[in-house]
């Protein structure tokens, strides 16, 4: 039965999971760069490049005993090919396309995004075609109708900042550490969602884009004409949370309108958010639609999703004997074909 090795280095976590065909994850190893871009509020796209540099063999090793398997046992490389940091995508491609050489084995390269939402039927039923899937990462905020595997078009995205990035530069003006996202998440708890009225983002435009810079700024002025109390910092975080959370939901309803799909996948780093999935389970029961989250773990950035997805196109006749480490830090899902 194959065996994949999927790799993750585009941005902050360098992961390694190994996917097996009868057994499902049988590795799944995920070191988090975040201490070390905390201080710089933000990621260091050289720092994190050198630490994949560190990380990546023993994490390959760790998984690989993890399994109980030896790399003979390896029937493809996969690997993250973009979009994601040039130099920390080069450093996963370069250990992937070596490894797959040495071994005569294919090496599949695999889109991030397409990762993140293919993951969402790793522990599931298949989710069926065609679905929509709601794409909500540090990077990126899309509507994705997916008709296909491997086939995708792009209903809606971001004018400005993307849904993790406005989590972020909010909690930062507030003072959080940096990623702001599960932190806003978690003062948003004590605080009051009603208590600041703060802008709702597209909400009642036609089509699927979103925007967030403005939110961003709503959440400054807030701040700083405050008293900067503990208390007003969770108000702030649980009226901006209440704010995104009210985008996104009035956008995959138009999504939903136009295509008539009653499948949905959620994914990337944000589909994390408690409240987020609370209220799109609601919308779920309203209009009897049948919705996908991937796990907790497998939201944010790790290996699993790599390995899932290289196995998929593996299985799917994908088998390309080419030793070339190809990146592409743009490269967009509309353009990613099996
Ligand atoms: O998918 P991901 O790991 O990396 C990218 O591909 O961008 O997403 C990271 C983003 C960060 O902006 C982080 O703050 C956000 O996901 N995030 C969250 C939560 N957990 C992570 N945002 C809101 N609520 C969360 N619980
Ligand atoms: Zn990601």
């Amino acid at each position: 039965m194959a065996i994949i090795l999927g790799i993750e280095t585009s941005c902050d976590e360098t992961a390694v999971a190994l996917y097996c065909g009868n057994r499902g994850l049988i590795a799944h190893e995920v070191y988090s760069q975040i201490e070390l871009h905390r201080e710089y509020g933000g990621v260091v796209p050289e720092l994190a490049s050198r630490d994949h540099i560190k990380k990546i063999t023993p994490l390959v090793d760790a998984a690989i005993s993890e399994a109980d398997i030896e790399f003979s046992d390896l029937t493809a490389v996969a690997y993250t090919a973009g979009p994601g940091l040039a130099g920390a995508l080069m450093v996963g491609a370069g250990y992937a396309c070596s490894l797959a050489m040495a071994l005569n084995i294919p090496l599949i390269p695999i889109h991030h995004l397409e990762a993140h939402v293919v993951v969402a039927n790793i522990d599931n039923k298949e989710q069926e075609f065609p679905y929509l899937a709601l794409l909500v990462s540090g990077g990126h905020t899309q509507i994705l109708l997916a008709s296909e595997f491997g086939k995708y078009d792009l209903l809606g995205d971001t004018l400005d900042d993307a849904i993790g990035e406005a989590f972020d530069k909010s909690a930062k003006i507030m003072g959080l550490p940096y990623p702001g996202g599960r932190e806003i998440a978690q003062i948003a708890t004590f605080g009051d969602p009603k208590s600041f009225h703060l802008p709702r983002p597209m909400l009642g435009r036609p089509g699927c884009d979103f925007s967030f810079s403005g939110l961003k700024t709503a959440v400054a002025n807030a701040w700083y004409n405050s008293d900067k109390s503990e208390k007003v910092r969770c108000d702030i975080a649980a009226s901006f949370q209440e704010a995104v959370i009210d985008s996104c939901i009035d956008r995959l309803s138009n999504a939903l309108k136009i295509t008539k799909c009653k499948n949905v996948v959620i994914a990337g780093g944000v589909a994390a958010n408690v409240k987020l999935r609370e209220r799109l389970s609601c919308l779920a029961q309203q209009h009897d639609l049948n919705v996908h989250f991937p796990r907790l773990d497998y939201c944010t950035d790790n290996g699993a999703m790599v390995a899932f997805t290289g196995y998929k196109k593996y299985l799917s006749g994908h088998r390309p004997q080419q030793y070339i480490m190809q990146v592409n830090p743009r490269w967009k899902l509309v353009d990613c074909r099996t």
